[in-house]
C-alpha cells in the first residue's frame, strides 16, 4: 500500500479513511486470533485470582459469562461501582469480577470478597460495555451479553439496598483500620467526660468548590448549613461530639464554631489515602454529610441519623440530568436545603 501509487485525484481524506479502516481490520483480526475461544479457557485459569472468602469458582462461571465494572473515581465512586456490580451481577445470575485497580483501591480498607481479574485476562475478554445511570431501572434486571462491563459512576442505594447486610459485610473495615479509628474516638473528651454520641461530619471541598458553581449551577455546603446540622444533633442528643473530616480542613476550622468544645477537627483530608478519615466517619454513630459519594457511603455504613445538604443546584442545573436526589439519599435521611442565593446574585 505505497503512498506513491495513490492517484492525485483520490481525495486525501478518503485515502486516510481507507488506511485507517484497513489497519483497524488487520488489527482486529490479530486480536481475535489472540483471544482463545472462551470455552477453552482452562478451569481455574491462574490469571483469574480467587480472593479469600469468595465462594465462586471461575471455571463453570466462565461458560455462562461474567460481569465486571469500570474502576473510576476515588473511594466513594469505587465503592458505588463495587456495590452496583455486586447487586446487578446477582440479579442477572452472573458471577462478578472486579478489575485489579478497584481491588487496589478497596482491599487495603475493606474485607471485600469479589474475585479479581488480572490485567492479562481482563484484556483478553471481549467485553461489551453497558452504561448505567445512577439509579436502578427495570432493564438492568435483564442485561444482554455474556461478558458485560458495566460503565458509569453508579452509587445509588436503589441498586443494592435490598442486599444491605451483604453490602455492609463487603465493606467491613479491616481490624487495624477500625481499631485506629476506635482508639481515636475513645480518647475524645467533652468538658472532661467521655462522650457517648459521636457524629461524623464530612465536608467535601477541594475541586467541588469551583466545579459546583461553574459547571453545575450549584453550591457546596456553607457555614449556615453546618451550623443548622450541628444544632439539630445538639438538640437531639445530650453532649454529642462532632468529628470533622474534610479535604479543606483550613476552611472548616474557620467556619465551624468549635467554641463549645464539642467539635474535633480530626481528618487529615489526604485524598490519596482516605482510609483514616473514612474509618473515623463510619465508626461514629451518626453522620452529617455535605455533597459527594464519600459522605454518602460514610453515612450508609455508619447507619445512624443522617443529615444531608439538599437541593444544592438551581432547578435548571444539568446536574439533575445525571443525579436523582431520591435515588442518592435514603428516605429516612433528613435534608436541609442549601442557600442558593450566592448563585442568584450572578
Ligand atoms: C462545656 O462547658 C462549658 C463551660 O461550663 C459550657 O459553656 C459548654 O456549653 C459545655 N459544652 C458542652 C458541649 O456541654
Ligand atoms: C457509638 O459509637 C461508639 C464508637 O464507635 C460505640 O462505641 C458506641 O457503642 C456507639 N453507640 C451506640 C448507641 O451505638
Ligand atoms: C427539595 O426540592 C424539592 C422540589 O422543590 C422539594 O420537594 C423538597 O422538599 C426539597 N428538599 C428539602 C430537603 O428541602
Amino acid at each position: 500500500m505505497a503512498n506513491a501509487q495513490v492517484p492525485f485525484s483520490f481525495p486525501l481524506a478518503h485515502f486516510l479513511i481507507f488506511v485507517f479502516v484497513t489497519s483497524t481490520i488487520i488489527h482486529l483480526q490479530q486480536r481475535i486470533v489472540k483471544i482463545p475461544p472462551l470455552s477453552e479457557m482452562p478451569t481455574g485459569d491462574p490469571a483469574v485470582t480467587e480472593m479469600p472468602g469468595s465462594g465462586e469458582m471461575p471455571g463453570r462461571s466462565q461458560l455462562q459469562g461474567m460481569f465486571t465494572i469500570n474502576s473510576i473515581g476515588r473511594l466513594g465512586n469505587q465503592m458505588g461501582e463495587y456495590a452496583t456490580l455486586f447487586a446487578l451481577a446477582r440479579m442477572n445470575g452472573r458471577p462478578a469480577f472486579i478489575p485489579a485497580a478497584m481491588h487496589s483501591a478497596l482491599a487495603p480498607i475493606f474485607r471485600i470478597s469479589l474475585p479479581v481479574l488480572h490485567g492479562d485476562t481482563d484484556r483478553r475478554i471481549p467485553w461489551q460495555n453497558y452504561h448505567l445511570n445512577d439509579w436502578m431501572e427495570e432493564r438492568y434486571r435483564h442485561i444482554p451479553g455474556r461478558y458485560v462491563r458495566l460503565t458509569g459512576y453508579p452509587c445509588s442505594w436503589t441498586f443494592y439496598h435490598h442486599l444491605r447486610p451483604e453490602i455492609l459485610q463487603e465493606f467491613t473495615l479491616h481490624d487495624h483500620v477500625r481499631e485506629e479509628a476506635q482508639a481515636f474516638l475513645r480518647g475524645l473528651r467533652v468538658n472532661g467526660s467521655q462522650p457517648s454520641t459521636f457524629v461524623g461530619v464530612h465536608v467535601r471541598r477541594g475541586d467541588y468548590v469551583h466545579v459546583m458553581p461553574n459547571v453545575w449551577k450549584g453550591v457546596v455546603a456553607d457555614r449556615g448549613y453546618l451550623k443548622q446540622a450541628l444544632d439539630r444533633f445538639r438538640a437531639r442528643y445530650p453532649s454529642p461530639v462532632f468529628v470533622v473530616t474534610s479535604n479543606g480542613m483550613a476552611w472548616c476550622r474557620e467556619n465551624i464554631d468549635a467554641s463549645r468544645g464539642d467539635v474535633v477537627f480530626a481528618g487529615n483530608g489526604i485524598e490519596g489515602s482516605p482510609a483514616k478519615d473514612f474509618a473515623l466517619l463510619t465508626q461514629c454513630n451518626h453522620t452529617i454529610m455535605t455533597i459527594g459519594t464519600f459522605g454518602i457511603w460514610a453515612a450508609y455504613l455508619a447507619g445512624g441519623d443522617t443529615i444531608y445538604l439538599a437541593n444544592y443546584t438551581l432547578p435548571d442545573s444539568p446536574f439533575l440530568k445525571i443525579f436523582k436526589p431520591e435515588a442518592a439519599f435514603l428516605p429516612e435521611w433528613v435534608g436541609i436545603p442549601a442557600d442558593l442565593s450566592p448563585l442568584r446574585k450572578h
